[in-house]
């Protein structure tokens, strides 16, 4: 499988995400599943999925915490492009028990709480949402993070066993935001009042100018290493 991920990354080293997305759509039919957090980036990527009519499938996690906001981005591109994005909620059971035990704001008590949290709401939903798939596409940037200068184009997910497609790595957000003008596609109004990168309500917050582009998540933990845990 790694020789194969090597070559794919060969292949589409210059390709443009419409080139990408539409050859893993045809090779792997009803196999491809992208996962959208109605994010800029990933606003991009739905818009390409739709108005190519390609065959694949889309889901958001609703952690239960999202912003108001979000949910109207959801519902304008459901509308717009006449496409359905499946929801995967977390497990009513287990929201509960946590709620329950830790409280409902547990995410400011600890690191170990905040990713107790991440894990319930997005982490074993996310298992669900990509169970039968055998290619899951995000909207992963270079840019976002320090701790996402590594990530390749076609990557081997070890931890759900399938094929990761990031076609926007080299994309800055100056270039999204140019395409998204171009082709009128709606975006999270948030992104104008400086959320670069927006999750759950209760932890992300604007960013002051200067800081960088996820600055606002989960702002007050020290640690450079802000991830929830999706991408490993
Ligand atoms: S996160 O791991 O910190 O939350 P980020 O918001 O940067 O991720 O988004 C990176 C990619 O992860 C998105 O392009 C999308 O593919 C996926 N993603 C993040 N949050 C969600 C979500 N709530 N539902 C579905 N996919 C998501
Ligand atoms: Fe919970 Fe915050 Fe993680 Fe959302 S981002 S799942 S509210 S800890």
């Amino acid at each position: 499988m790694y020789n194969r991920i090597i070559e794919l990354n060969q292949q589409f080293e210059d390709a443009a995400p419409e080139e990408v997305i539409s050859w893993f759509a045809k090779e792997y039919k009803n196999k491809v599943t992208f996962s959208t957090s109605l994010g800029i980036e990933d606003q991009m990527i739905t818009h390409i999925i739709a108005t190519l009519h390609l065959p694949v499938n889309i889901f958001t996690l609703d952690t239960g915490r999202l912003f108001q906001e979000t949910y109207d981005t959801l519902s304008i591109t459901e509308k717009k492009y006449g496409i359905p994005i499946k929801l995967f909620f977390p497990d009513a059971n287990h929201v509960e028990e946590m709620v329950k035990n830790k409280g409902i704001n547990l995410f400011y008590e600890s690191v170990e709480a905040r990713k107790l949290c991440c894990y319930i709401r997005k982490i074993e939903p996310l298992k669900r949402a990509l169970s039968g798939m055998t290619i899951w596409i995000t909207g992963l940037r270079r840019e976002q993070s320090p701790t996402r200068q590594d990530v390749q184009l076609v990557e081997w997910d070890t931890t759900h066993q399938m094929i990761k497609v990031n076609p926007l790595i080299q994309w800055t957000l100056k270039d999204v935001s140019e395409f998204v003008r171009k082709n009128y596609i709606p975006v999270n109004e948030l992104h104008q009042k400086n959320f670069p990168s927006i999750g759950c309500m209760p932890c992300t917050r604007a960013v002051q100018p200067g800081e960088d582009l996820r600055a606002g998540r989960w702002w007050w933990e020290i640690s450079q290493n802000k991830e929830c845990g999706l991408h490993k």
